[in-house]
């Protein structure tokens, strides 16, 4: 999908390397857990009118519920945050997800992330659940770092109905 300002969303071909987005990835993750995935399930890449990366999403399938896809990770490179580009990327990844038969979409976010909780709200998205202690040492997470003062600790769950 491109935009008038020559942005494009693309999804990657099976196979794709993936690791030239990792510093994007790494913006939305921990290395640890997101080794665990990074070649699972769908890469879109949100690319500038030269080409080059500058937002990401990773997709998974839910194990358990066909027609769900997990968004697992987006992110935006900070100097083009703020511009509108992460709603747009969200919107051709959803359609994407829409046209390939997804009738559901969840996305989990940190209790500390205030900027997401309000993107993800922004971009439709409905609170969905909380998910106390996700956050732990042993899944690779710092229990000393901080975003907006607050400890990444909660997982907060939304969901969006794609049909
Ligand atoms: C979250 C992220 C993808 C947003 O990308 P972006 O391109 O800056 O977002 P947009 O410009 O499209 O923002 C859209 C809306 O969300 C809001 N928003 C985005 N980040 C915000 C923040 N930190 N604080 C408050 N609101 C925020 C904006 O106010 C904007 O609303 P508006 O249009 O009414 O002003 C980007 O900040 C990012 O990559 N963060 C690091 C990775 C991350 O935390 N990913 C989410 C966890 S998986």
């Amino acid at each position: 999908m491109t935009m008038r300002d020559g942005f494009r969303v693309e999804r990657l071909t099976d196979g794709a390397p993936r690791e030239p987005c990792l510093p994007l990835l790494l913006l939305a993750d921990e290395p640890g857990p997101l080794r665990a995935y990074l070649h699972d399930g769908d890469l879109y890449v949100l690319c500038d009118e030269a080409g080059n990366p500058v937002g990401v999403t990773l997709t998974l399938p839910h194990p358990e519920e066909p027609g769900t896809v997990e968004l697992k990770a987006v992110a935006v490179a900070a100097t083009h945050h703020n511009r509108g580009l992460g709603q747009r990327m969200l919107r051709g990844v959803l359609d994407d997800l829409r046209a390939r038969g997804a009738r559901r979409t969840i996305v989990g976010t940190s209790n500390a992330g205030i900027g997401q909780i309000a993107f993800y709200q922004k971009a439709g998205f409905r609170l969905w659940q909380i998910e106390r202690d996700y956050f732990t040492p042993e899944k690779g997470y710092d229990p000393d770092e901080r975003e907006n003062g607050l400890p990444h600790r909660d997982m907060v769950w939304f969901d969006l109905a794609l049909s």
